[in-house]
Formats: structure tokens, sequence, C-alpha cells
């Protein structure tokens, strides 16, 4: 059980846990010791925070989590709040360590350190350190500025170290952890994609009875691998049901309906409504109003196919009770947490449905990191262009057009994506890049010569990011040749595009997509 104490590490803790092959969950430190302690947890790791333990709103941590017998690691304040709760003492000595950090190994055995360079490089962010261990613990490390950089009491079984091992700059921190979770807390690598599969089929089996489901399908990963865990434990109970609003890229509506239903044999639903998309979006250039319409109409299109299925299921005697949601862990992480954070875009998924929904919900993926959700994927034998797929916003191509959507540019912009998309496939790029927006300048203009005669055309921006999460990105160096492939082909092939250019802004300060 991770204890986050408000950093933004506590998500990447529980991350690097699991690829250790231990599942492990996310608690907020506001949770009471005995709630905590309830719950049955194998080991528990305090996380980083970004308070100083002498704070008046420092966050702070009941003995009683020590004292239960369950093996404890702290990182960074959650290190600092050990070592103070412990009899230890936390300075505030005015020297900060921030960043790249040279951690010095004390000769003597450490349960944490075992086998790892007596020097070796981490990630440090703190003000306070600890100057003098809490009696019982040895001194396992320090750093130039800092004399109590780790410690341990392995008879008590906990353990405490100022820097960040869940970070990658920390080259042994994966290391220190499954020293921790195998040696100090004796647990066994035992969580993996097939006992995630076993237990969630099970879960649904037990969760749907013999009643019907439903699950939106949207093309993008989470759906595809919700609806194929759900088809696995119940089979033809499930029906999927795949809105097209005329906003995918080229080929994407037949992926869906040839290679899923192939990979998993679901009975599936698809809605043609490019019609009512596209004349609801007519004329409308402002990009939260076509935000706001694409997820108003997607509601009323799936409404009404869930309506006609319940109509089908009910003439046949049967009841369809349950909605399939592919809802992964940080959402619900983050919409426990509350924190109120800016509202950018408004994001429209096929989760966004509505909230007088009559449905339980199935969420087989609620426990599961994105990383997780392709592995499940493909333990489920999906195909690789659905387990792999890069991110798509719900809106689609409607957001990828600045200015007025209409067919004739969403054609012209399908086009341009597609050959984006093909060479940089090509180049065997696809696993480099997070994703590559191709966005359309429609309401700019510029001249060009093209076949010796003069053009008045628009601009396609490509957009080639590199991220971890979506929430920060940078601009991927692609490879010259391959831009100037896409930008030759793009210029020949598309009419009316006689320009590419190459956004080359971070986020932030730019978002991902341009819309
Ligand atoms: P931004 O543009 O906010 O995008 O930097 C971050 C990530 O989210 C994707 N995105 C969306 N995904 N519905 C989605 O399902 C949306 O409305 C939406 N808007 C943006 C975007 O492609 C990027 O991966």
């Amino acid at each position: 059980m991770v204890v986050d104490f408000g950093a933004q590490y506590a998500q990447l803790i529980a991350r690097r846990v699991r690829e250790a092959r231990v599942y492990s969950e996310i608690v907020p430190h506001t949770m009471p010791a005995a709630e905590i302690l309830a719950r049955n947890p194998k080991a528990i790791i305090l996380s980083g925070g970004p308070s100083s333990v002498y704070a008046d709103d420092a966050p702070s941590i009941d003995r009683a989590l020590f004292e239960a017998g369950v093996p404890v690691l702290g990182l960074c304040y959650g290190f600092q709040l050990m070592a103070q709760a412990l009899g230890g003492t936390v300075d505030n000595t005015g020297s900060r360590e921030y960043g790249r950090t040279d951690l010095s190994i004390a000769k003597r055995g450490s349960t944490l350190f075992e086998g790892t360079p007596g020097e070796q490089q981490v990630w440090m962010s703190h003000g306070d350190a600890c100057s003098a261990a809490p009696e019982g613990f040895t001194v396992t490390a320090s750093t130039a500025t800092v004399p109590v950089a780790a410690f341990e009491n392995d008879k008590r079984k906990l353990y405490g170290v100022q820097h960040h091992p869940e970070v990658m700059h920390s080259t042994h921190g994966q290391q220190v952890l499954e020293h921790f979770l195998y040696r100090g807390a004796g647990l066994a690598p035992s969580w993996t994609t097939t006992s995630i599969v076993d237990e969630q089929v099970a879960a649904i089996r037990e969760q749907v009875g013999s009643k019907r489901a439903i699950c939106g399908l949207s093309g993008g990963v989470d759906s595809a691998v919700a609806a194929a865990l759900v088809q696995k434990a119940i089979g033809t109970q499930l029906t999927c049901v795949y809105v097209d609003h005329g906003l995918m890229r080229k080929g994407e509506t037949e992926q869906v309906e040839k290679d899923f239903v192939a990979a998993t044999g679901v009975q599936l639903k698809v809605v043609d409504a490019a019609d009512r998309f596209l004349d609801a979006l007519a004329g409308v250039s402002d990009p939260e109003q076509k935000r706001k319409i694409i997820g108003r109409e997607f509601i009323r299109v799936f409404e009404q196919a869930q309506a006609e299925l319940v109509a089908e299921a009910g003439a046949a005697g049967e009841d369809v009770a349950f909605l399939v949601q592919g809802t992964l862990y940080p959402d619900v992480v983050e919409s426990g947490g509350g924190s109120g954070t800016a509202n950018i875009k408004s994001h429209h998924n096929v989760g966004g449905l509505p909230e007088d929904l009559e449905f339980e919900l199935v969420e087989p993926l609620r426990k599961l990191f994105k990383d997780e959700v392709r592995m499940v994927g493909q333990e489920l034998g999906l195909p690789d262009e659905i387990v792999q797929r890069q991110p798509f916003p719900g809106p689609g191509l409607g957001i990828r057009i600045v200015g007025a959507v209409d067919r004739e540019r969403l054609d012209l912009l399908r086009e341009a994506d597609a050959i984006a998309r093909e060479e940089l496939t090509a180049a065997g790029l696809d696993r480099d890049i997070w994703q590559c927006p191709v966005v359309l300048l429609a309401d700019v203009r510029s001249v060009g010569v093209q076949g010796d005669g003069r053009t008045y055309g628009h601009p396609v921006v490509l957009r080639p990011v590199s991220s971890e999460d979506a929430m920060t990105a940078d601009w991927s160096r692609l490879p010259y040749d391959v831009l100037s492939r896409i930008s030759t082909r793009i210029t020949n092939e598309v009419r009316d595009v006689n320009r590419v250019v190459l956004d080359i802004t971070s986020k932030p300060p730019g978002t991902i997509e341009w819309e």
C-alpha cells in the first residue's frame, strides 16, 4: 500500500511496485492508520510530499503504522516523517538538494542496497534533512550534505531512504524497491497478467450473472481491452456499440469492425451518425463549442442505441443491467484526490456518459495503469494495432481542424494524417513517439507553386510528441529524412495542401492537441 503524502510521485511508486510484480494500491495520507491496517497490507510505502515536517499544515503520521509489524519503507518526506516519529532528528539545515545527487552506501550490509554499487546516482528533492537516525536503526547511506540519507531496522522491518528510488534518474532505484518488497517484506513476484485476467474474469462473471451488458467502443485501447475482458467472461451476454461520428481517421472504423470482432468474436452494433455530427458542427470554429457539441451528440446517439438494445433484449425476456467502462486506475486515484485543477479542455470520452444512468457499471480496468492494460490486451490476443495504439482524442479529427469542420476538410486531413502515420510506421517510430497529431489550418491559406502554377492552399501541422503520461510532453526530434518524406508526400498527394509545418512546442506551454 502506497500512502500518498501529496507528491506527484505516488502513482509512479505504485507502478514501480507493480513492475516488480507485486500488486499495489494508493491511499491518501488522511486515511486513519487503523483503516490502513484494517486493509491488511503486506507492506507499506510512505511517499514523498511537498511539505517540510516543520510546516504548520504538515501531514503527520500515526506511530501505530510502525508498531503493527507491517514492513514500512519511507521515501523522501515519508523518510523524514518516519525519522521524526521514531525518535530520530530532522533538521531544517538550509542545505537543499535537488536533482541528481551522488549517494554513498555504507560498508556494512544493507537489505535495501545489497548488490548495488558503493557510489550511485540518485534523484533528490528535499529541504529538511535527517541528522540522526532513530535508536536501533543503522545508517546505510549518506551524501555530501546529508549524513543520514538512508536507514534501516531489519528486525522491525522498517526502512527509509531520503531519495526517490521510483524515478528513473535513480540508477538503482528499482533494485532498492525490489529489495524492500522481496527481502524486507518477504513478498513474491506473483502479480502477473495471467493472474489479472483470471481474477477479473471471475469477478465479472460474479457481478453480471446471467444478465446482459453493453459496452461503448471508441477504437481506443481502454474500451477495447475492457470489452475483450468482459467478452471473455460473459461471451454473448455482451453487446458493444461503436458510434461512428464521421471524425475518425482513415481505416479506423473498419479496424474496429474487422480486427476487433475477429480477435474477440464480440457482438458489435455500429451506428453511422456522421450526418448528425456534421450537421451539429456546421459553421462552428470555437474549440470548446466543438468539444461540447461532439460530447452532447455522442451521448444522444449512444443512449438511443442503448435504448434499442434494451428494447430488443426486453422483447426476448432478458435484462440489460450493466454498462462496461474502461476506467483506469489513475482516474480512480485522481477523482478520489479531488484537488481542484483548472479545466484546460473539456475532455470527451466514451466514458462521459449521462449522470442519470440506470445501469450498474462494470469497470474491469479500474485497478490498472495504462501499460498494464496493454499487457492484458496482449494476453487476451488483441492485435498489436489495437493494443499498441497511440492515444487519439474522443472528438477525433473534429478538434484537429482549426476552423469549421466539414466533409471536404475532413477528407483532406484524413489523407494527410494517413500519410504521416504510414511513414512513421514505416520508419519504425511508432513506439518512440507518444502520438503525432496532424492538424489542418483550415482558415489559413498561403501561396505556393506546384506543377509550375501558383497555388493558394492550406498548411498542415505535424505535432509529434514524446511523453510518459500526456500531462507534460516534449516535441519529438524526428529524423529529417522522415519529416522530408512526409512533407513531400502530403504536398504531392493531398489536394489543396501546399505547406507542411512542424510544431516544436513542448507542453506546457502548448497542449498536445491544437484545440
Ligand atoms: P492535450 O491536448 O490536453 O492532450 O495536451 C492530452 C492527451 O489527451 C488526448 N485528448 C483527449 N482524449 N478525449 C480523449 O479521450 C478528449 O477530449 C481529448 N482531448 C485530448 C490527447 O490526444 C493527448 O493524448
